[in-house]
C-alpha cells in the first residue's frame, strides 16, 4: 500500500498538458469538498472545477478558497463554478446533466460523493426511490451515464477521462434480485449494504462497455467528517466520545482525500474497486454475479430513467 507521503508526492506531480475539466457531486461538505480542495491545490486553481450539491452558499465558500487559476478558460466563463442540484431526484440530475452536455467540452474527471444518512424508514422520494439509496448509488450512476459522452470525449483526446464514486468498496453484502430498490426489504443496514453491491455491478458493467474509461468504487474508510454529529442531536452529544473511541482508527478528511485523489489520478482503464489506501480490495465482499450484473443494470437504467 502507497503511504500516505507516496501518495502526495505522486499527487503533487499531476500536471497535464492539457485543461483538466473536473465535476464533484457531493462536494460541498465531508470527504468529496476534501477531494475538490487537494484537487484544486495540486492544479494551482488551474482547472475548469464545478462543484455540485445542494448548499449554494457552502459551494460558493469552498470555491472562495480555492487557488485563483492564472489561466483562463477556453469557454470564456468562471473556471470554478457551483452548480445546484438536488440528487436524490433523478428528474434533477437529468437537468444538471443535460446543462453540462450542452456547454462542457469534455470531462476528464467525475468524482462522486453525495449521501445522507438517514434513518427515518424508506423515506420514498416522489419517483419511487428510497431517499438514502438516491443519494448513494442512483444519482451516482446516472451522473456517470448521462456524462459518459463527455467522458468518452476526452479519452478520445488522449485525455484521463476517469468517474468514481466514494461510497464502501469491499464492504456490500449479497443482493436479493427478486427485490430490487428494497421495495419489500428496506432497513438502514441493508439499504447501506445493498448499495455498494449494487455500485459494484454497475461499476463493472461502465468499465466493461466503455474500455478507455476508468470506474472506480472506492471506499474512504472512517473519516472524521461532521456527518455523525447532524444526523440527531443525540448523536451530536455522543459524537465527540465517539470520535475519542474511533480517533486512532479514522483518519482526518485531508489525508483521505489524498488517497482518493491518489486512485482516481492514477486509476487505469477498467473497473476497480479500491479501499481506504487506494489499493485494490480483490475479492473482498464481492457479491457481483452474471445475473446481478445485468439484472441489477437493467432495474437501474429504467428507474433513473427520467
Ligand atoms: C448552507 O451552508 C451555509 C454555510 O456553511 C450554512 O450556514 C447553511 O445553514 C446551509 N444551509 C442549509 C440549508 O443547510
Ligand atoms: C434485509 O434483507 C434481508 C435479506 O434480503 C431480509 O431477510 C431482511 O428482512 C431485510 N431487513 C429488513 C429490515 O427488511
Amino acid at each position: 500500500m502507497p503511504s500516505l507521503a507516496v501518495a502526495k508526492a505522486a499527487n503533487a506531480k499531476f500536471s497535464p498538458a492539457y485543461l483538466p475539466v473536473a465535476v464533484f457531486v457531493g462536494g460541498t461538505s465531508g470527504i468529496g469538498q476534501s477531494i475538490a480542495e487537494v484537487f484544486a491545490r495540486y492544479t494551482k486553481g488551474n482547472a475548469h472545477i464545478i462543484i455540485c450539491g445542494q448548499n449554494r452558499t457552502k459551494g460558493e465558500s469552498i470555491i472562495a478558497k480555492f487557488p485563483k487559476p492564472t489561466v483562463s478558460s477556453p469557454l470564456g466563463a468562471p473556471l470554478h463554478e457551483f452548480v445546484q442540484c438536488d440528487a436524490t431526484l433523478m428528474k434533477n440530475v437529468g437537468v444538471t446533466t443535460s446543462d453540462l452536455l450542452a456547454r462542457l467540452p469534455k470531462l476528464n474527471f467525475l468524482v462522486l460523493s453525495q449521501d445522507a444518512l438517514n434513518f427515518q424508514g424508506r423515506d420514498e422520494t416522489e419517483e419511487g426511490i428510497a431517499k438514502m439509496m438516491a443519494l448513494k448509488y442512483y444519482s451516482r450512476f446516472k451522473f456517470i451515464n448521462d456524462l459518459l459522452p463527455l467522458l468518452q470525449k476526452a479519452a478520445d483526446a488522449g485525455e484521463d477521462a476517469k468517474a468514481m464514486s466514494v461510497l464502501a468498496a469491499g464492504r456490500g453484502s449479497k443482493i436479493d434480485l427478486d427485490d430490487l430498490g428494497l421495495k419489500n426489504s428496506y432497513g438502514f443496514i441493508n439499504a447501506t449494504l445493498t448499495s455498494p453491491t449494487y455500485t459494484d455491478c454497475t461499476v463493472e458493467e461502465f468499465g466493461a462497455r466503455n474500455p478507455s474509461i476508468a470506474f472506480t468504487h472506492i471506499a474512504p474508510g472512517f473519516v472524521r467528517t461532521p456527518s455523525f454529529s447532524r444526523l440527531h442531536w443525540s448523536m451530536a452529544l455522543l459524537s465527540p466520545i465517539l470520535m475519542g473511541i474511533m480517533y486512532p482508527f479514522s483518519v482526518s478528511s485531508d489525508d483521505c482525500a489524498e488517497y482518493m485523489l491518489y486512485a482516481l489520478l492514477n486509476g487505469d482503464k477498467g473497473a476497480f474497486r479500491k479501499d481506504n489506501h487506494a489499493e485494490n480490495v480483490g475479492e473482498k465482499g464481492y457479491y457481483v454475479t452474471d445475473e446481478a450484473r445485468k439484472a441489477v443494470w437493467e432495474h437501474t437504467l429504467a428507474l433513473t430513467k427520467a
